[in-house]
């Protein structure tokens, strides 16, 4: 295996196929409660490829108008977002390495032709909370770096099932998905790529 900038762990297989079919159906229910919206950029308002909702109690979006934050409520419907399963709470306790739950959780969905230009997680308050990674369906190609957007950057495969986790000095890593692997995966009936992304939102009292 690649030896990945530090902070950043990759738990291959974390999730066997039985877990995997169980959180997609998880994700179908928080999908029918918080539909997948085509988020904007800042400013230019250009569409993402990537579709997205959440779950959690704050849920991060984006639009041309007010750019790039966490809010408690979906921005098409308005209700507030569903509930984190049980699942990937669980997961948070194992991996985390932080005793407060995490606050949000990004739902990503990619088509064959989505991707995820490089980018840091950077809209939180608290840094010392890692963000905690799920992908689930067709397989992708995950670029990470260093700090600073410049510095040499390594890529990998994630296929489904597998954790990734950035934190500690890997916490503020640049990101991004390069491309789908179409067809690679049969859990998802339609095909693509789901990703779960857990995070802490706000700083907690007593931190990590
Ligand atoms: C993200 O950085 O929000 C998504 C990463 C991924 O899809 O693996
Ligand atoms: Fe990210």
């Amino acid at each position: 295996m690649k030896q990945l900038p530090d902070g950043i762990r990759h738990l291959p297989g974390y999730f066997d196929v039985a877990e995997q079919q169980a959180l997609v159906d998880e994700i179908r229910a928080v999908v029918s409660a918080a539909p997948l919206y085509t988020p904007t950029m800042p400013r230019t308002g250009k569409e993402m490829s990537v579709r997205m909702t959440n779950c959690g109690a704050l849920g991060w979006v984006t639009d041309k108008e007010r750019g790039y934050r966490y809010q408690p409520t979906h921005p098409v419907t308005g209700a507030a977002w569903p509930a984190i399963p049980d699942r990937l709470l669980a997961l948070w306790q194992a991996v985390a390495n932080c005793p407060q739950p995490p606050q949000a959780c990004l739902v990503n969905f990619y088509d064959a032709a989505a991707k995820m230009g490089l980018h840091q997680d950077r809209d939180e308050e608290e840094f010392s909370a890692p963000v905690v990674s799920v992908s689930l369906g067709d397989a992708c190609l995950f670029r990470v770096g260093g700090t600073k957007r410049n510095m040499p950057t390594t890529s990998f495969r994630l296929e489904s099932g597998d954790v990734v986790v950035l934190g500690g000095e890997g916490r503020l890593a640049f990101h991004g998905v390069d491309r789908i692997y179409a067809g690679t995966s049969a859990l998802l009936k339609n095909g693509g790529r789901i990703n779960l992304t857990l995070r802490r939102v706000t700083k907690a009292v007593a931190g990590c």
